[in-house]
């Protein structure tokens, strides 16, 4: 069964606030960007890897992983829906995980896990339960009141889909106006039921300087306990 890995890449991390895009700060010693390709470049369960890059993007040639052959890159596109989208046109492959280039703790194991559970049905994605109680403020921040955390997740990525099924739901939602943030919704939006797949916690997405120091430990304890 062909899986391609679609990674989108080109956002610019405005919240990061540094100098470059996120995905190109360095995290023990390499690129967020390296780290999250090597991950799918080293499952044998990968076909292809399309990366998906911002217009003139000047950092990616510099990457020792872009000379992978397995590796083809695509144009980034306004949102990350458009880059995805992008990105399933250079796949020929029957199924798709796609994962966001800012998740670098993603373990050998979780996609493993994503591929075997989702093929088994009509897809799914990764999911991590939430453990915090949850409330709905206003503008004004004051509390509006309590949201019951049962069965609630947070979805994180990989997420994993027919390609062909995908790229029609996302074309669809994006034909609607919907600025879809993950794929799930766009096949929910298509009426689909995706699979919460039980995922790692520690699959975390870089967003903030704090973030990058907190990816730096759990790649760190990955490696002292032998989590691949
Ligand atoms: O900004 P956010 O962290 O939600 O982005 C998630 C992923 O989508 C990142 O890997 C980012 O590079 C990518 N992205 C993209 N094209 C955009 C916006 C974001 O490929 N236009």
């Amino acid at each position: 069964m062909a899986i391609d890995a679609v990674i989108p890449a080109a956002g610019i991390g405005r919240r990061m606030g540094a100098a470059v895009p996120k995905q190109y700060l360095q995290l023990a010693g390499k690129t967020v960007l390296q780290r999250t390709l090597e991950i799918f470049l080293n499952s044998p369960l990968i076909s292809r890897v399309i990366v998906c890059l911002k217009e003139g993007d000047p950092y990616f040639d510099s990457l020792p992983v872009s000379r992978d052959p397995r590796l083809i890159r695509a144009p980034g596109g306004a949102e990350r829906c458009d880059s995805v989208l992008a990105g399933l046109r250079c796949s020929e492959a029957e199924w798709v995980m796609v994962h966001d280039a800012a998740r670098p703790c993603l373990t050998g194991g979780d996609l493993r896990l994503l591929a075997e559970e989702a093929i088994s049905r009509d897809g799914g994605l990764l999911c991590a339960p939430v453990r915090d109680t949850m409330k709905r403020a206003g503008e004004d921040m004051l509390i509006q009141g309590t949201v019951d955390r049962n069965g609630l997740y947070h979805a994180l990525t990989p997420q994993m889909f027919r390609r062909t099924e995908l790229l029609q739901a996302l074309e669809d939602a994006a034909s609607r106006g919907l600025k879809v943030t993950d794929e799930s919704s766009a096949m929910e939006l298509a009426g689909c039921r995706p699979l919460a797949v039980a995922g790692r916690a520690d699959n975390i997405k870089i967003t903030s300087q704090g973030d990058l120091e907190l990816a730096e430990f759990i790649l760190e304890g990955h490696r002292r306990n032998g989590i691949v």
